[in-house]
């Protein structure tokens, strides 16, 4: 496989436009906060009634100083606002369509509704505006949102269609933790993008990208590997692989601990301790790193590439190799910071089959040709691929027959990895998640309850999260029905 798609790239050239590496941003960006167009309180339950608005709009970016690039982005140029919603939140989001062309926006990691859950069924057209409302019932943690539309998602995002979620929970708010958001609480949207010599964006022009869209240079919130400004102390990261296809493998330059707090779907039971942390496409870490030692020095967050496993499909030379993502700069300290991590951070159930559990195989394969299948099919948006019982618990078993990892991404549920190969997952990993990493070759199982929202036509999808995979088929549909 990867030999075909190296010689075809040889035989028709692997780009047609000049790729260039652009200078380093002189400023991290903090994403805005979106402040909700309503709220008001609920007669009953915590939570408020809360309306946003979102507009997926055309704009443009200098990535390259002195020449815009045409990117998308969610009310901006690039990338969207923060959507911050308390669990018990009651909200709308009116989204607007205003890119000219069909898309829709999926609500990563949430447990609601099908009919609101923003994939390939909800479209929005040109134009148009989508508003759906649901309850917020995920735990405390970082998601996200974007289009999901079938076959374009990989250049809608990569466009820069992308935004976060940050849910809030009274678990979460009771604990000592860094949440002073950009004082000593940074989310990082993690991404790569290939750029012209004109400064444009370029998405898909050689063979190898249909492999999984990659790119030379290194973006952290739209900006190429950026300096950030933090106070010595305590300092949280809520991290997010927004790349359309790399994996990173992430370490400070100087090789200091930090502690994995969360993950996908929210508080882990303890603080795991790290010094390197892999997170696939559409992954999500929070971790803590203690800087109270690093007054006045600057320290890399980097990508140990050269240290993933050597499966990860190496297509460029950023795949072997180390290299930086962004810079944090140490300065003084400020008045409050947060004190040591809590030893226990949630109370979490034990992650164990059951004999009752129903369970399901997933065979990702990439075939000769480059054809992405999970059990021998590509996504067709007619046919469903499997049933599931409201109220069921269910094993799924995602074993990967090809030679490269994918992460893959199942909608509606909170899911824990119960295995890896056999063993136990890494230590990460244990907490509540719903994307995961399936190296080549690998056996990974997971655990999940579909609790709610029976829907007897409207789909969940299953999927692999390197976008190009996903646009070429590597996706399938599950209904959940009482
Ligand atoms: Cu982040 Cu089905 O997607
Ligand atoms: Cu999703
Ligand atoms: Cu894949």
């Amino acid at each position: 496989m990867r030999i075909l798609i190296l010689l075809s790239a040889a035989l028709f050239g692997a780009a047609c436009d000049t790729a260039i590496v652009i200078p380093t941003a002189a400023e991290f960006a903090l994403p805005p906060l979106l402040a909700p167009s309503s709220r008001s309180a609920l007669p009953v339950g915590a939570g408020e009634a809360k309306i946003f608005d979102l507009e997926l709009r055309n704009g443009s970016t200098e990535f390259l100083p002195g020449s815009p690039a045409a990117t998308m982005g969610i009310n901006g140029d690039f990338l969207g606002p923060v959507v911050v919603v308390r669990r018990g939140d009651e909200v709308t989001l009116n989204v607007k369509n205003s890119i000219g062309e069909t898309s829709t926006i999926h609500w990563h990691g949430l447990h609601i509704p099908a009919e609101m859950d923003g994939g390939p069924h909800q479209q929005i057209a040109a134009g148009a505006t989508w508003s759906p409302h649901f309850t917020i019932d995920n735990r405390a943690g970082l998601y996200w949102f974007h289009p999901h539309l079938e076959g374009v998602t990989g250049r809608q995002v990569y466009n820069g269609l992308a935004g976060l979620m940050i849910i809030q929970d009274d678990e979460e708010a009771a604990l000592d933790l860094p949440r002073d958001y950009g004082v000593d609480d940074f989310p990082l949207i993690i991404q790569d993008r290939r750029i012209g010599s004109d400064g444009q964006l370029l998405y898909m022009n050689g063979m190898v990208d249909h492999a999984g869209m990659r790119g030379e240079n290194i973006l952290v919130n739209g900006k190429k590997t950026p300096p950030l400004s933090v106070p010595a102390q305590r300092i949280r990261l809520r991290i997010l692989n927004a790349s359309n296809a790399r994996f990173y493998l992430l370490g400070f330059a100087d090789n200091r601990q930090f502690d994995v707090i969360a993950s996908d779907g929210g508080l882990l039971a303890a603080p795991v301790p790290r010094s390197r942390l892999e997170i696939g496409s559409g992954e999500r870490y929070e971790v803590v790193v203690d800087l109270s030692d690093a007054v006045g020095k600057e320290i890399a967050l980097k990508s140990y590439s050269s240290e993933l496993r050597n499966d990860a499909f190496e297509i460029d030379s950023l795949d072997t190799s180390d290299y930086r993502i962004m810079t944090l700069v140490v300065g003084a300290a400020n008045a409050s910071p947060a004190g040591p991590l809590p030893n226990i951070l949630s109370n979490l159930p034990e992650a164990a089959a059951q004999s009752s559990d129903k369970q399901r195989e997933f065979v990702i394969a990439m075939e000769v040709g480059g054809v992405m299948t999970i059990n021998g099919k590509t996504m067709q948006m007619e046919r469903i691929d499997e049933t599931v019982r409201l109220g069921s618990t269910e094993v799924w078993t995602l074993k990967n027959r090809s030679d490269a990892p994918h992460p893959v991404h199942i909608h509606d549920v909170q899911f824990r990895v119960l295995s890896r190969n056999g063993g136990p997952p890494r230590d990460y990993e244990s907490g509540w998640k719903d994307t995961v990493i399936v190296h080549a070759g690998e056996e990974v199982r997971v655990r999940h309850t579909f609790e709610d929202f029976a829907d007897p036509d409207i789909p969940y999808m299953y999927h692999c999260h390197i976008l190009e995979h996903e646009d070429r088929g590597m996706m399938g549909q599950f209904l959940v029905i009482e």
